[in-house]
């Protein structure tokens, strides 16, 4: 057992959920930003709802006056302990008038109101999910309290730019004060203190407008600084995709005349859906074929539609409590993934949100911080911003909707937002409406309660006088630590059948696992099939069939359904790899199967042949390994790999290569594909030491037509340590040296290459250019070096990526702890690493007095 520190600190448990004494029912906050502190006032109406004191929540507030029914309050009314304040014996109907001071300057955190930027583009912004807004004021600040919220907001007018949520009903100067203005907004909408949001800044604005299908006229905003609001476009076009996908998809129309979005240089996470006035990371947001690589901007697209479905499915009907993050996160992951697979291919949308759950939420939930879609406990709700609530509360969404198909699905989903519009529900009220068409749906919610990845097992017998095929389908999870024994899972399994002489489909069917173990007969088979499994990924388990690679060969060739060509190819790699767990196939299949494949596919789907060779990480490979995790094995069997891949298809490349010719720039399916395609055929080509090919690299580089040209190029140069990597590293900076995101590539193709050391990454952290206040930055480069486990794992890496920690631990937490997540799998390591590692966490543990990142060190 490890032993408790006396700072431990307590969890929050769902089951002692009570609701809330007080509503609020209107909210009015006069924020004053001056020199080096702001004033902010607040008058709360309140009124009781059940028995009990007011309790209100506040954290690094100084404050200055409470009056209630214009009484002041004196100590003696209240109490003030563990950023709680509690006001004693309140009549039931309550005006409150609340004055406090706070420091937006000196907020590094990042939550509440702070300071981003610098210079002529400093810039005040808030951040109130999940609980900042209580660093804003004292308030009870929980998603069930929903309030109608007007903000004065009043500052210098060298910041002209003031927003809020809602309606700009008032502005102008200030008495007595000529240099100073003000603005007055109001929401009509009725919503919890964390989807507030104001601005402060001095920002350029790209304009547009939307009619709804209801007829209503929107007016939309893209702010941002002015170098970089020509970059607004790519998202301001996704912003009436998605208004337009919403309508017709799920019948949602806009509600607000205004929808705000405003970049920002320093923010935590990606983005927030803060009602009408939508606060993004500049990352997330901005996109130029120059600066942005495709695939950032495709993101740029996803995060923007992710945001504005928010408004229904979050805003509109919000959660509960934090438990029920999933609630609004993984149901607008599949909105946002759905969204994203009507812009492209969708095998290829399919093949990404897989890859990218495989990865990370496979990871997470086969390690110690491992937990149910919707956590029973937490110490830091922060620290539940997982990709288990996300991507696999997504996963449940769609296993769901595939259920149902689509009639049904939309009658739930429509049933869902009549029956909870305005309110604040849990995952309960959500499959009660999805289920009113099929009870059955509500078995679903097993799967919000338990952890672990399932394995489904299977095997095949064919009987050929009954011309019968039986599958037998069985189903595990692990038991994690501190929950129930786990229960079997509704699990639906879609299921073709292939001719294995013609490859012709025979039969199809969705097959539900909901037993341990269970049989499916398929009559009529004339001759013993070929099954494919798991089409589209259809539930989010690890699968172990009885294949014979020639099996999984024939449907690499005979598949219709590209997302299963790609699974095909992952399992045959893994079957590879995994060789310390049991597997044992030679490469000789995969690599045939590819080389027959790859040549023809490239001219037809380019997008879909660039994913058929992708390898998975050797993070990803580890996650599957659940003991003496050898990493430098682990890289050696990877890279080996890759080479056998390379040196297989030496004499294609230069065929692929230049029969995918640069040409002007294009934002369509086909132009990215071929882009795509493009750099890995050059890093296959350099892997094999294809003559010429470091040429190829230098000219694509130099003649690039766009970001994914150019960085692909430089990163070859780099991976490959060619002896221009250098030269053109330096182009690159001196090139791009005003643009922070594309500096953070620069940052991060060193910080993440092949040839790494710690020295290297210190030398980065002690760039005139790094900065640790702003997340991007350090992400850019302690981030992107956790990609390297061969180092990140070594004495000398672990001590600088724990000292990392330690840094950030008082200053950002919330940071600290998201990148102290990567450590969690140090329990797997094989010795000596395993006791290594042990010992510097316990050493960081020590060190450090954040609830969060105390809380992602309570395995060690
Ligand atoms: N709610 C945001 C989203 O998923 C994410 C977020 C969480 C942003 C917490 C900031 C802070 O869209
Ligand atoms: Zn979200």
């Amino acid at each position: 057992m490890p032993d408790v520190p006396p700072h431990a600190p307590s969890k929050i448990n769902l089951k002692d959920y009570q609701r809330p004494s007080f509503d609020v029912e209107t909210v009015h906050l006069n924020i004053k930003l001056f020199e080096d502190y702001a004033q902010v006032n607040s008058t709360l109406k309140m009124v009781r709802q059940t028995t009990g004191d007011i309790i209100l929540f506040g954290e690094s507030l100084e404050l200055l006056s409470i009056i209630m029914n214009d009484k002041a309050l004196t100590s003696e009314h209240y109490q003030q302990e563990d950023g709680k304040l509690t006001i004693y014996e309140a009549p039931d109907e309550v005006i409150l008038d609340i004055q406090v001071r706070i420091c937006p300057q000196t907020n590094t955190a990042l939550e509440g109101l702070y300071m981003a930027g610098s210079g002529d583009d400093t810039m005040f912004v808030t951040q109130c999910e999940p609980e900042g807004f209580r660093k804003i004021t004292f308030y009870p600040d929980r998603p069930d309290v929903l309030a109608i919220f007007t903000t004065r907001l009043e500052a210098d007018k060298r910041y002209p730019t003031l927003l809020a949520n809602g309606n700009l009903v008032e502005a102008g100067e200030v008495a007595d004060a000529p240099e100073r203005h003000y603005a007055i907004w109001q929401d009509p909408t009725n919503k919890p203190s964390y989807l507030f949001a104001c601005v402060i800044a001095d920002l350029d604005v790209l304009t547009d407008s939307y009619t709804t299908s209801e007829g209503r006229d929107v007016l939309l905003e893209v702010y941002a600084k002015s170098a970089d609001i020509d970059k607004c476009d790519v998202g301001m076009q996704a912003l009436k995709d998605a208004m337009k996908w919403d309508e017709v998809n799920y019948g949602r129309a806009y509600d607000l005349d205004r929808y705000m979005i405003v970049a920002v240089s320093q923010f935590n996470m990606g983005a927030m859906e803060n009602k009408g006035l939508n606060i993004f990371n500049t990352a997330c947001v901005l996109s130029s074929p120059e600066t942005t690589t495709d695939a950032r901007s495709f993101s740029v697209k996803a995060i923007i539609a992710h945001e504005y479905f928010h408004n229904w499915t979050g805003n509109r009907i919000t959660c509960r409590d934090w438990f029920q993050l999933c609630l609004k996160e993984g149901f607008t992951v599949y909105r946002d993934q759905s969204f994203s697979a009507d812009q492209q291919s969708s095998a290829v949308q399919r093949i990404d949100d897989v890859a990218t759950l495989r990865a990370h939420q496979f990871a997470e939930d086969a390690g110690p911080l491992a937990h149910p879609v919707r956590p029973e406990s937490f110490v830091e709700i922060n620290n539940f911003y997982t990709t288990t609530v996300y991507e696999k509360g997504a996963e449940i969404v769609r296993m769901i909707a595939n259920t149902l198909g689509p009639d049904d699905f939309r009658k739930g989903t429509d049933e869902y937002f009549r029956r909870y519009d305005g309110q604040a529900v849990t995952v309960e009220d959500f499959l009660s409406a999805l289920s009113i068409t099929d009870d059955k749906i509500e078995d679903f919610i097993d799967w919000y309660r338990q952890p672990g990845t399932p394995v489904v097992s299977g095997s095949q017998t064919y009987d050929s006088a009954a011309q019968t095929l039986t599958i037998t389908l069985n189903q595990q999870t692990r038991h994690v630590k501190g929950f129930d024994a786990p229960k079997p899972l509704p699990i639906p399994v879609a299921t073709t059948l292939f001719d294995k002489d013609s490859g012709a489909i025979v039969a199809e069917r969705m097959l539900l696992l909901d037993e341990a173990t269970q049989t499916f007969v398929f009559e009529n088979v004339a001759s013993e099939p070929v099954v494919s499994l798991l089409r589209d990924f259809s539930a989010p388990v690890q699968l172990n069939y009885d294949y014979q690679d020639a099996d999984l060969a024939f449907l690499l060739k005979h598949e219709i359904n590209g997302f299963n060509r790609w699974q095909v190819t992952q399992m045959l790699v893994n079957r590879i790899l995994l060789q310390s767990q049991g597997a044992k196939s030679s490469p000789d299949v995969y690599l045939e199967a590819l080389a027959q494949t790859l040549p023809v596919l490239a001219a037809d789907d380019a997008m879909l042949a660039a994913r058929l060779l992708d390898i998975p990480s050797a993070q990803e490979l580890a996650s599957a390994i659940p003991q003496d995790y050898d990493p430098v094995l682990v890289k050696e069997q990877r890279d080996g790999l890759y080479q056998q891949v390379a040196d297989k298809l030496k004499d294609q490349w230069a065929t692929l290569y230049n029969d995918l010719p640069m040409q002007s720039y294009e934002d369509s399916a086909q132009a990215r594909g071929i882009r795509a395609l493009r750099n890995v055929v050059l890093d296959m080509a350099l892997t094999a030491n294809v003559e010429g090919a470091a040429d190829w690299a230098q000219q694509q580089y130099d003649h690039a037509s766009c970001m994914t040209e150019r960085f692909g190029a430089l990163k070859a140069m780099v991976n490959h340590q060619l002896p221009k990597a250098n030269d053109y590293l330096t182009d690159f900076y001196k090139r791009f040296q005003a643009n922070d995101l594309v500096i953070d590539l620069w940052f991060s193709v060193q910080a993440a290459a092949d040839d790494v050391t710690p020295d290297v990454i210190k030398s980065l952290i002690a760039h005139t250019d790094f900065d640790w206040n702003t997340p991007n930055r350090v992400r850019s480069v302690i981030g992107a070096f956790s990609s390297q486990p061969t180092v990140l794992w070594t004495a000398e890496g672990l001590k600088m990526y724990t000292d990392v920690i330690k840094k950030l631990d008082d200053a950002n937490p919330v940071l600290a702890s998201r990148l102290l997540q990567v450590l969690a799998r140090w329990n797997t390591l094989a010795e000596p690493r395993r006791q290594m590692a042990h010992e510097q966490l316990t050493d960081l543990r020590k060190n450090v007095a954040s609830k969060h990142v105390l809380e992602s060190l309570e395995s060690v």
